[in-house]
């Protein structure tokens, strides 16, 4: 392990879309370091699963079977995993979203469906868990994306409610900073194992990501549950409203002209 076993000792977080991929990542990890993980998501069986496998490193554990988009079961869940250790020092908003839709193809509902889960979903939880994160100086962690930093084809509905997450991790920081309340974001690129990249990296997309990524690879779960670990530690006790991209160099890469650029700069050289 990267950090201490203790770095998270006796806290308390709940993990929304924690019954699989990267968030389900993120509570073994937080769990392997101490804390007390209440997991939240739509299917019953994965959170129960993961609650499972997470009193399994010697932590408590709380599986909630709920939807992000109903905020008065985001408030019960809440309510449930602050009742854990009669604290809640950690919300992850993971739960997420997607397919893949052209926006001339895409229906209200669609679009709608992804925005009240990834942005509304966000909100919900952190308007909820406010009351607990204030009493001790907690932590908010948004999942975002890369997506939206360029026009990503058939990523609209995704790409506006990422957008607005990382508006609401700018907003939230200077709002509840007087609280001690950090709220900051992690922005992973393509991530292998993950439903995510099941659904969009399909055929020849994933080798071009590779090969697009200035560190030679795509993500892991892990690549982003060190960065997690840093954000909801006191190692950045002074870092608030960030979103930390988590993605080998990738974005920067992706402007369709790295090979061109090469090829004149090789050119101008000769
Ligand atoms: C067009 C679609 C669609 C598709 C759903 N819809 N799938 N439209 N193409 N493939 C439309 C439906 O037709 C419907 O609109 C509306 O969306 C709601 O769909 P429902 O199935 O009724 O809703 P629901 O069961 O609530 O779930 C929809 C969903 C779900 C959110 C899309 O399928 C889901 O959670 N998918 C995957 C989760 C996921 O992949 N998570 C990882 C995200 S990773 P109408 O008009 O018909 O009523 C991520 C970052 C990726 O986001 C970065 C990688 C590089």
């Amino acid at each position: 392990m990267v950090f201490q076993s203790d770095l998270l000792q006796g806290k308390t977080a709940l993990i929304t879309g924690g019954g699989s991929g990267i968030g389900r990542g993120l509570a073994l990890a937080l769990a392997a370091h101490g804390c007390n993980v209440a997991v939240m998501g739509r299917r019953a069986e994965p959170v129960a699963a993961a609650a499972d496998d997470i009193r399994a490193l010697g932590v408590q554990a709380a599986a909630i079977s709920a939807d992000v988009r109903d905020p008065a079961a985001v408030e019960q869940a809440v309510a449930q995993a602050a009742e854990l250790a009669g604290r809640l020092d950690i919300l992850v908003n993971n739960a997420a979203g997607n397919f893949l839709c052209l926006a001339e193809d895409l229906s209200p509902n669609g679009f709608g469906a992804v925005v009240d889960i990834d942005l509304k979903g966000s909100f919900h939880a952190s308007k909820a868990a406010l009351p607990h994160l204030k009493a001790r100086g907690g932590v908010v962690l948004n999942i975002s994306s890369t997506l939206q930093y360029f026009g990503t084809a058939a990523q609209l509905h995704v790409s506006a409610a990422k957008a607005g997450v990382d508006a609401l991790t700018r907003v939230l920081a200077v709002e509840w900073g007087g609280y001690g309340v950090r709220v900051n974001g992690i922005a992973p690129g393509p991530v292998a194992d993950t439903e995510g990249v099941r659904r969009l990296l399909v055929g020849r997309a994933k080798e071009t990501a590779v090969g697009s990524t200035p560190l030679g690879r795509l993500g892991s779960i892990e690549d982003v549950c060190n960065a997690a670990l840093f954000i909801c530690s006191d190692a950045a006790a002074f870092v608030t409203g960030v979103t930390l991209v988590v993605d080998g160099g990738l974005w920067l890469a992706s402007n369709g002209m790295t090979e061109a650029w090469a090829a004149s700069i090789e050119q101008a050289g000769s």
